[in-house]
Order: structure tokens, then C-alpha cells, then sequence
């Protein structure tokens, strides 16, 4: 009975065709007999409403789209490992961060963050580097950048930066480029952006392949040991094979002759075996050695000089296999700042506070439901086991009967329990104060570590930094804000300013107020 039925062992149909194919069918698992024409009335009569699998197909691809992510939608993923070399108990009690020589699978997205879907890979952009490490204890996301600063320091301004970096809204360009008024325009009033406009001018945001580049988690976090005892850390992520870039020439030829370079450039070196490799290093310093700073370290605008506080580097990530599928792993993948294990913890930075409740948000409407973390390349590769049921393609509903607690069905039916010992805690912190809206003090120096960062680069270096300003600026047709600008570059280095000032062919304009408050008193013109 079973072999007329041609079924195998799991019970399934073995459907496949004389030639040894696997039969083509419908999502409901009908055989297709054919897949060239629909069904019509007569030779050249009208079509039927009752084609199923026409109906089926072309609804099907009528929705194939789902919206970009709103920002870093241009990426590329590949599958990896990460392998502890240095047990860090003494800082963590994260098992991925204790357990020396295992192997935790990760999955790494690469990205910009301006540009749309298509846009070419060598555009003058920070890249994103997020790592998701699938650890026993749960996911654990580090979504970092390839820059350790940013541009703004509290989330409240996220909206305003993105927008002004995307297409200006009644022209719809330009697309991925620095190079236009409102962008300028925004960060020559936001002087809070100045460290941030040091590094993305230099050559780290044209990077050779994603493979030549640093990551960092930007915001100050914490570890925590099994004492409960927290210290503060800064992710580093530096490539073994390097730190390298293309000028600005090299990026403007290879985005016309290739504009996937860099997503081909991972796919080829991983086919071939050459895996691509970082190490994980970290800051570590705790909370009296983070009060002598003049900065605070929750100042997301800031580095904590490596001089100061020496990176110890404890483990290694490997890329070594590439997707199977580009849109069900890269593009469906989600990340979110949120996603810590024990052992690990946040800090009070305004704009990590403001990301945690981001990324989620953004997910659902990308993603399009809830259950966006029951998509294979989001779930945990743990066990994992809550009351949360339902929604729109839901595939890890409660098993049995129970569905809610405290329940009194036991172990075989009750299902999952809290775990008051090794369940995630929070640090405890005292906190205390008044309600209000405003920035600390220790906030304040927007000019310091740009200059400190400007002045540490190369010659050919700072010529390149000198260059790409005069070269973006020369874009801005609205002269005040090429001089706010320049008036910026005074309180950073005065010859940079000279050299750009020179270049736009404009006379050297007062130096900046030292501000403390974006500068909305100025007129743009
Ligand atoms: C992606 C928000 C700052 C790194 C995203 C997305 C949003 C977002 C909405 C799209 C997520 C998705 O659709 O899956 C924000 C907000 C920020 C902020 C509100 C500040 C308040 C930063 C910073 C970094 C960063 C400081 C780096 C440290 C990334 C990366 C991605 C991303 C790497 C792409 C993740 C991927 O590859 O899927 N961000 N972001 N973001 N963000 Fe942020």
C-alpha cells in the first residue's frame, strides 16, 4: 500500500518526475503539470478564475518585496563562529565569555547606512558591522559600526540626522553621498557630530572590503561576574588580515565598473576558503577610574584612548560559510541592541537607551509580525520556551495546555518557569534626580578628541581628510554652511580649516562659538 502511494518514510509523497527532478508544486504541495500557461477558455479564450496555481504564484510574487531597513538597507551576511582564547570570569559570567576553546556559532551582517538597497558598496559611508552570537545562554547581538564614535548623543536626534544624510525629500537625491546641503547643514548645527565628521572624512569610510575593516559596539557597556560585580567595556572587533582603504578615485571607478564589490569580495574570499577573521578586544575600566575622564564615558561621541586603557584581546570570529539563501538569512535578518545575555549589561548612554526600544520597533514593520524572531536565522540556537502565542505566522506556540502562570499543572504540562538564579538580572543601580530634558556637563567638548584624532593620522592621511572636506563641501551650494563648517575646522586644527577654506576658494570665517547646544541661532543664509 505504501509503495502505490509512493510515499516515504516520514509519510511525505516522493514527488519526482520521470527525469529524476523533484516535481514542481504548489505551496500546498500539489503537482504542477504545467508551469508555461494559464488556464484559458478555448486556444485564445479569456483566463479562469479557478487557476489555482496561477492565482497562487503571481500572488505570491506580487508580495515577494518587503520595505528596506531604514537605515543600513544596502548589506551584505555571512555564517561564522566565534572561539574564546582568554577566560574573562574575572569581568563576566556569560558562558560564551568563560568557557575557553568553544566555538559559538555567529552570523555577521555588513552594511552602509545611507544609502538605499541598490546602492553601490564604495560610497563615502560608515559601515555597519553587526554580529549576532548564538550562545547557549540566548542571542547575543554587538551591533556596531566601523567607526567608534558617532554623530549625535542622545537617540531624540536619530530621526533629524537620518533624514538629513538620506535623499533630500523633494528631489529624491542624492543617494549614499555626504556630499549635499542638508546633511552638511544638520551636523555644521550639531557640533556634538564634529569627532564623528573626523573619522568619516578620513580614508576608514571607504574601506578596501569589509574584510579590512575594525567594528566597534560604540556605546560603553557592562560585564558583570558571578559576583555581580559590573565593569565597564568597550567591544573592539580588529581584522587579522588588516586595516586597509581605497581612495576616493580607486571607490568612484570601482562603484561604476562593480558596484557589488564589497558583497562579492566576501562571498569570493569565503568560496575559496579564505576566511576572514577578527579578534574581539576589550576596554575594561570601572566606574572610579571612568570619573576621571574630562568626557563622560556615556558620551556615545567620544573613544576611550586606547593608551589609557589597553585593549585585552580575548577570543576570535571567523566567517567561513556563506548564505544559503540572500534574502531569507541577510536581508531577513534582525539585530537590536537589546539583545544581551547574563554577563553582559547596558549603561545609561541616551543613545543606546534610545536604540533598544528602536530596533524592535522598526522590525515588526519590516518584518511584518512579531514572530520575526521564529525565522531560522533570528531564533536561538538554545532552547527556548515562553507563553507568548500566536500572531501572524506563529511557529512556536505553547505546547500543551498551559499558556499563561503561575500555573498548577505540573512539570509534563505546565510548561516553562522563571529561573530565579541563573535568569537574566539587571545590575542593580541607584538612581535618583529629577525629571528632566537636558545634557551633563561632561557632554559639553565637541572639539578635543576631533582634534586628537586629526592630529594622530599621517600626513597623506590628513591630506586625504583635508581633500574629501573640500571635496563634499565644494557639493553644499549654500555658502553659510560651508562657512559653519569652516568655522567648525578652526576649533579642530587651523591649517585643516586654512586648507579647506583655500579649496572652496572662500576667506576663513570666524571660529566656531564653543557650543554646548546645537547652534540654531545661525541663519543658514
Ligand atoms: C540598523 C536605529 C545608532 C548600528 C538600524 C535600524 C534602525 C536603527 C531602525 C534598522 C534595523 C532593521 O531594520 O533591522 C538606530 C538608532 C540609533 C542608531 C535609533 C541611535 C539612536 C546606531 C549606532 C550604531 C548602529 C550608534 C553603531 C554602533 C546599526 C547597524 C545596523 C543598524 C550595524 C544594521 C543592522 C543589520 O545589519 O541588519 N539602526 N541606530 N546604529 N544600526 Fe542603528
Amino acid at each position: 500500500m505504501t509503495d502505490d502511494l509512493n510515499l516515504d518514510k516520514g509519510g511525505a509523497p516522493r514527488q519526482t518526475t520521470e527525469q529524476g527532478y523533484e516535481t514542481l508544486t504548489t505551496q500546498q504541495g500539489v503537482a504542477v503539470s504545467d508551469d508555461q500557461n494559464h488556464l484559458k477558455a478555448g486556444e485564445r479564450g479569456p483566463m479562469l478564475m479557478e487557476d489555482f496555481h496561477f492565482r497562487e504564484k503571481m500572488f505570491h510574487f506580487d508580495h515577494e518585496r518587503i520595505p528596506e531597513r531604514v537605515v543600513h538597507a544596502r548589506g551584505y551576511g555571512a555564517h561564522g563562529y566565534f572561539e574564546l582564547t582568554d577566560d574573562c570570569s574575572d569581568v563576566s559570567m556569560a558562558h560564551i565569555l568563560t568557557n575557553v576553546g568553544e566555538k559559538t556559532p555567529a552570523f555577521v551582517r555588513f552594511s552602509t547606512v545611507a544609502g538605499n538597497k541598490g546602492s553601490p558598496d564604495l560610497a563615502r559611508d560608515v559601515r555597519g558591522f553587526a554580529v549576532k552570537l548564538y550562545t547557549q545562554e540566548g542571542n547575543w547581538d554587538i551591533v556596531g559600526n566601523n567607526i567608534p564614535v558617532f554623530f549625535i548623543q542622545d537617540a531624540i536626534k536619530f530621526p533629524d540626522l537620518i533624514h538629513s544624510a538620506k535623499q533630500e525629500p523633494d528631489r529624491g537625491f542624492p543617494q549614499a553621498q555626504t556630499a549635499h546641503d542638508n546633511f552638511w547643514d544638520f551636523v555644521s548645527l550639531s557640533p556634538e557630530s564634529m569627532n564623528m565628521i573626523m573619522w568619516i572624512m578620513s580614508d576608514r569610510t571607504i574601506p578596501r572590503s569589509f574584510r579590512f575593516m575594525e567594528g566597534f559596539g560604540v556605546h560603553t557597556f557592562k560585564l558583570v561576574n558571578s559576583e555581580g560585580k559590573p565593569t565597564f567595556v568597550k567591544f573592539h572587533w580588529k581584522p587579522k588580515q588588516g586595516l586597509q582603504s581605497v581612495v576616493w578615485n580607486e571607490a568612484l571607478k570601482l562603484n561604476g565598473a562593480d558596484p557589488d564589490f564589497h558583497r562579492r569580495d566576501l562571498w569570493d574570499s569565503i568560496q575559496s576558503g579564505d576566511y576572514p577573521e577578527w579578534e574581539l578586544g576589550l576596554q575594561l575600566f570601572d566606574e572610579e577610574f571612568a570619573e576621571k575622564f574630562d568626557f563622560d564615558v556615556l558620551d556615545a561621541t567620544k573613544i576611550i584612548p586606547e593608551e589609557l586603557v589597553p585593549i585585552r584581546k580575548v577570543g576570535r570570529l571567523v566567517l567561513d560559510r556563506v548564505v544559503d539563501n540572500f534574502f531569507a538569512e541577510t536581508e531577513q535578518v534582525a539585530f537590536c541592541t537589546q539583545n544581551i545575555v547574563p554577563g553582559v549589561d547596558f549603561t545609561n548612554d541616551p543613545l543606546l537607551q534610545g536604540r533598544n526600544f528602536s530596533y524592535l520597533d522598526t522590525q515588526l514593520k519590516r518584518l511584518g509580525s512579531p514572530n520575526f524572531t521564529h525565522i531560522p536565522v533570528n531564533a536561538p540556537k538554545c532552547p527556548f520556551r515562553n507563553f507568548q502565542q500566536d500572531g501572524h505566522m506563529a511557529m512556536h506556540n505553547p505546547k500543551g495546555r498551559a499558556n499563561y502562570e503561575p500555573n498548577s499543572w505540573g512539570t509534563e504540562d505546565g510548561g516553562p518557569r522563571e529561573d530565579p538564579k541563573r535568569g537574566f538580572k539587571s545590575v542593580p543601580e541607584e538612581i535618583e534626580g529629577q525629571k528632566l530634558r537636558v545634557r551633563p556637563e561632561r557632554f559639553a567638548d565637541h572639539y578635543s578628541q576631533a582634534r586628537q584624532f586629526y592630529i594622530s593620522q599621517a600626513e597623506i592621511e590628513q591630506k586625504h581628510i583635508g581633500d574629501a572636506l573640500t571635496f563634499e563641501l565644494s557639493k553644499v551650494e549654500t555658502p553659510a554652511i560651508r562657512e559653519r563648517m569652516v568655522s567648525h575646522l578652526r576649533n579642530i586644527d587651523e591649517d585643516l580649516a586654512k586648507t579647506v577654506a583655500n579649496g572652496l576658494g572662500i576667506d576663513l570665517p570666524k571660529a566656531a562659538p564653543p557650543a554646548r547646544k546645537p547652534i540654531t541661532d545661525l541663519p543658514a543664509s
